[in-house]
């Protein structure tokens, strides 16, 4: 069994996972660099250095996921912290406008395919690969489970009419909100174990998410999950927040 903390950060090899993943490596874990092409994990793992390495399964494919938890288990023997991190925003093409984006996945008129792929990948694939994770995370002395959600997800915030950015609560954002539930329900669930479960937004920032147009930068985004993932025992459960404090669910 490795003697260094393990950390598995899903959709890392760009992007805030790739960041994510760099910070726990700078924190002393020994990284696990999720990605669904093998080879782009690989290169994102070479980045961060000696103590990360890839690991191939997509989020949406049980087996693969399965395979990962297995290898997991047969090579490093122990996982102390999960952080979900992969996401789709849509399944147009890449180089969408935001804005495109947010009419397209208005639920008015999005398409029904669109919306169950979105959800498949944000909120069943998070539940997948957390279940899949959970037998090695229990053994661990202090498990963590991060999964990087959104404020506009935030039904709090997007009932209220002077929210600017409401019209675009759609596909996407709905996603987030299923996810700030199921963050919830792990939570709950595992109370009585010790494994702190939270959501957090790392806030708009530049990636391929949003054609780039976020304001954020990785390095930025990366702080109030890597934050959550580092949590002590004093720390709490079933959270929302990002880096300036709680979020309205
Ligand atoms: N950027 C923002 O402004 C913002 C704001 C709030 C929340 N977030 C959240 O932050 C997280 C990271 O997003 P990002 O902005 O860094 O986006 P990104 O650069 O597009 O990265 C997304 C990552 O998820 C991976 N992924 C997608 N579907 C997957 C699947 N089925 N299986 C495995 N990996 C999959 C992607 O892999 P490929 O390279 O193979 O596509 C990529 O590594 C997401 O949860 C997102 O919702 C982002």
């Amino acid at each position: 069994m490795q003697d260094k903390p393990v950390a598995l950060v899903t959709g890392a090899n760009k992007g805030i996972g790739l960041q994510i993943a760099k910070d726990l490596a700078a924190q002393g874990f020994r990284v696990l660099v999720g990605s669904r092409n093998l080879e782009l994990g690989e290169a994102a793992a070479k980045s961060i250095g000696a103590d990360a390495r890839a690991v191939q399964f997509d989020v949406t494919n049980r087996a693969s996921i399965a395979a990962a938890a297995e290898r997991i288990r047969n090579e490093l023997g122990r996982l102390d912290v999960l952080v979900n991190n992969a996401a789709i925003s849509h399944l147009g093409k890449p180089g969408t406008s935001l804005e495109e984006m947010a009419k397209s996945g208005r639920l008015s008129v999005a398409s029904l395919d669109e919306v169950r792929a979105v959800f498949e990948t944000n909120v069943f694939g998070v539940i997948a690969v957390t279940q899949a994770m959970l037998p090695l995370l229990r053994e661990a002395p202090a498990g963590r489970i991060v999964n990087v959600s959104s404020a506009s997800g935030s039904l709090t915030l997007n009932s209220d009419p002077k929210n600017p950015h409401r019209s675009m609560f759609g596909t996407y954002s709905s996603s987030k909100t299923a996810l700030n539930a199921i963050t919830l329900a792990f939570a709950l669930a595992l109370e009585s174990t010790g494994i702190k479960v939270n959501a957090s937004c790392p806030g708009f920032t530049a990636t391929g998410l949003n054609n780039f147009q976020g304001t954020r930068t990785v390095q930025q985004a990366a702080r109030e999950p890597v934050r959550l993932a580092l949590l002590d025992s004093n720390g709490p459960t079933g959270t929302f927040s990002n880096e300036d404090g709680p979020l309205p669910w």
